[in-house]
């Protein structure tokens, strides 16, 4: 059994995407713990109707970067986890706590990568005003938004959208993707070749 730890900062909604979709197709893999670094995250509550354990690192707590990456740091590896996964949790991580997850660390960032990386996505593809737009599961590397790329959902961009009703749209396509893809990557049916993000059977 793959063991699984999801990392949160607010609503939780890729989170029990996840895990409602590891009870109804009864993964192999398990989610062992959901982390928090803010203690008023609506995923918490969540994940423990869901009869997960949480835990919260409470990044205000701590001065620098370094400290708070290490003190979370510590309370994933208490889990040894296969893989952790980054469910809107919205901080920027140091290069040491990303390579000490190397190939074991996933990310779901709301645009089709590389296009719009960073924040307030939606409105950007809003304001550029392209035709479509949508969601990426990637490994996280030590560039922000840039790693080897999982999968991803295109939506189409319609004249009357606002953010709000672009951002829906495209959430509700993570919801599809990133259960995906944690599977796969859990169950160790891709590799990353060159960059690329291959499927095992594949002889490319
Ligand atoms: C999602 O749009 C995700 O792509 C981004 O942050 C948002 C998190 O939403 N990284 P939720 O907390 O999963 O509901």
């Amino acid at each position: 059994m793959k063991k699984i730890v999801i990392l949160i900062s607010g609503r939780g909604s890729n989170m029990e995407a996840i895990l409602e979709t590891a009870r109804r197709d009864q993964w192999d893999s398990r989610v062992v713990a959901v982390i928090s670094n803010r203690p008023d995250a609506k995923g918490l509550e969540t994940a423990a109707r869901y009869g997960i354990p949480t835990a919260v690192v409470p990044s205000r707590s701590y001065p620098e970067r370094a400290s708070f990456d290490a003190a979370l740091q510590q309370e994933i590896d208490r889990h040894a986890p296969d893989l952790v996964v980054l469910a809107g949790f919205m901080r920027i991580l140091t290069s040491g706590f990303v390579e000490h997850y190397a190939g074991r660390l996933l990310n779901i960032h709301p645009s089709l990568l590389p296009a719009f990386p960073g924040l307030d996505t939606h409105a950007r593809a809003l304001a550029t005003g392209v035709r479509f737009h949508g969601a990426t599961v990637h490994f996280v590397t030590a560039e922000l938004d840039v790693g080897p790329i999982v999968d991803q959902a295109v939506v189409p961009v319609l004249p009357e959208d606002t953010e709000e009703s672009l951002a829906a749209r495209v959430l509700e396509q993570e919801h599809i993707i990133y259960p995906r893809a944690v599977r796969d990557v859990a169950e160790g049916r891709l590799r990353i070749v060159q960059g690329r993000v291959l499927p095992y059977t594949s002889d490319r």
